[in-house]
């Protein structure tokens, strides 16, 4: 059976969806199992496990990252936000009433991070045109919808910001 020695493990200090958390992990543990395992935060997804497809994606320090390609001890003193620390009392985002408002949602398993990667496009671009858009989710793979109504969702909150 393998030991683990003391050595192997990390005071981990962070904020998550604006909770500060401070947990003892091991060094290896990736911030995705860390999120859905040690938080409870399954919101965050994985498909492929190393850096394919996006389902994992969450924002640390405001960007995007592949949660399933960084160890948890790399976000230490960071912020995290998840796609369950988007909505604020209970009201979602106008992007992620978007994504309901245009039917944008099949299985559900990749949207949480498409909406991660769409609020952090929407944030950085006053205005997005639908090639932009198709662009900056490369990273985001979707095997149901076909794109089209992921794109309009996130066109729609661009335009109705103009
Ligand atoms: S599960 Fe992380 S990129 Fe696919
Ligand atoms: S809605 Fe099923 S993978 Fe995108």
């Amino acid at each position: 059976m393998l030991s683990v020695s003391n050595t192997d493990y990390f005071d981990l200090e962070l904020t998550v969806n604006g909770t500060p958390v401070r947990r003892r992990i091991p060094t290896h543990l990736r911030l995705l199992d860390f999120l859905r395992e040690e938080l409870g935060l399954t919101g965050t997804k994985e498909v492929c496990g190393e850096g394919e497809c996006g389902a994992c994606t969450v924002l640390l320090d405001g960007l995007t990252v592949d949660a399933c390609l960084i160890f948890a001890v790399e976000t230490h003193g960071m912020e995290i936000t998840t796609i369950e620390g988007l909505s604020r009392n209970g009201n979602l985002t106008p992007l992620q009433q978007a994504f309901i408002d245009h039917h944008s949602v099949q299985c559900g398993f990749c949207i949480p991070g498409m909406i991660l990667s769409g609020e952090q496009m929407l944030r950085d671009h006053e205005q997005l045109t639908r090639e932009e858009i198709r662009q900056d989710l490369s990273g985001n793979i979707c095997r149901c919808t076909g794109y089209q109504k992921i794109v309009d969702a996130i066109e729609s909150v661009s335009r109705d910001r103009r």
